[in-house]
């Protein structure tokens, strides 16, 4: 056995357990947090504190950041067997139960039927993709047709725009967790194309996924993407985005930040309407207390 910390804790693991002592999770049980850390990917992160001078929604930082470990999030119940293995640090066991608990969370939903048009029409149900113990959670109203197909949030064009925004932040995709509120894409009328948002009642039915996604997620800040999105998770009708973006709220206690839709940009490139959203955003890494440089704050600014 060699002397590594996590050898050692172990180890005294091993012989509080042998004297008696019932441990809350068992060493099998932190194993298997172990197991599922790296099969999730969920290596140790280093918070991102500097952002690089990279071009602006272009930028490609570095380092990827994760919040503290979260006190209300507990570790799986305890189960018999030993094992000789290391256990894992703090911070990666609150990760590795995060990414367990959203295991665990996703088979049901994406075996979800209670919106028989929806089950009907989809091609898969688009649960949500990111890091579990992001300090940042964007939320959008629902997949289109693109997500749809590949599955995950965020990927046709508007979620290239969304990239890019992540991207400004000096954050990776992988750093942040990316969701819908309606988790299914919204059916088209027979006969029609495109994409339709979500209804409120729809967007009722699917919440309480969001809801547990949030709750083992625990972010430090919510990016509420759009009016749509804004009025399901406030459970309000015609939010006014262009009245309530950058101006904090609060969702289930966690602070919120409405923003444009990144397809609003996609139609209005001005650099106004870049900049409103990239404002937004600031006010993001100001409260999560990330450094901005001079050069990030100057983003989008007109001459
Ligand atoms: N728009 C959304 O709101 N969500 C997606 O996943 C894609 C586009």
């Amino acid at each position: 056995m060699s002397d590594e910390p996590t050898d050692i804790v172990f180890s005294a693991l091993h012989r509080m357990q042998a004297n008696g002592v019932r441990l809350r999770a068992s060493l099998d049980t932190c194993e298997g947090l172990r197991v599922t850390a790296s099969a999730a990917g969920t290596a140790p992160r280093t918070p991102a504190r500097t952002a690089s001078p990279a071009t602006a929604l272009g930028a490609q930082p570095e380092t990827r950041r994760a919040s503290t470990p979260a006190p209300r999030i507990e570790l799986p119940p305890a189960s018999e067997g030993k094992s000789t293995q290391s256990v894992p640090s703090n911070s990666t066991a609150f990760a590795s139960a995060k990414a367990a608990q959203l295991d665990a969370l996703r088979g049901p939903v994406l075996a979800c039927t209670k919106c028989p048009q929806l089950v009907q029409s989809r091609t898969q149900v688009v649960f949500g993709v990111g890091n579990p113990d992001a300090e940042v959670m964007f939320v959008g109203e629902a997949p289109g047709a693109d997500e749809d197909l590949v599955g995950e949030p965020f990927v046709g064009r508007a979620g290239q725009m969304l990239t890019k925004m992540i991207t400004a932040m000096n954050l990776r995709r992988a750093d942040v967790y990316i969701a819908n509120i309606l988790k299914c894409r919204p059916h088209m009328p027979p006969g029609e194309s495109g994409n339709r948002k979500p209804e409120p009642a729809e967007m009722n039915v699917c919440k309480p996924y969001l809801l547990r996604q949030i709750e083992i997620i625990q972010p430090k800040v919510i990016v509420a993407l759009g009016a749509t999105a804004v009025e399901g998770l406030l459970g309000i009708k015609n939010a006014g985005i262009t009245k309530m973006r950058g101006t904090w709220k609060e969702f289930h206690g966690i602070p919120m930040m409405p923003t444009y839709h990144p397809a609003y940009l996609l139609h209005n490139q001005s650099h106004t309407e870049k900049r409103k959203v990239w404002e937004d955003l600031m006010a993001v890494l100001e409260r999560l207390g990330d450094e901005i440089t001079a050069k990030q704050r100057g983003y989008f600014l007109t001459k």
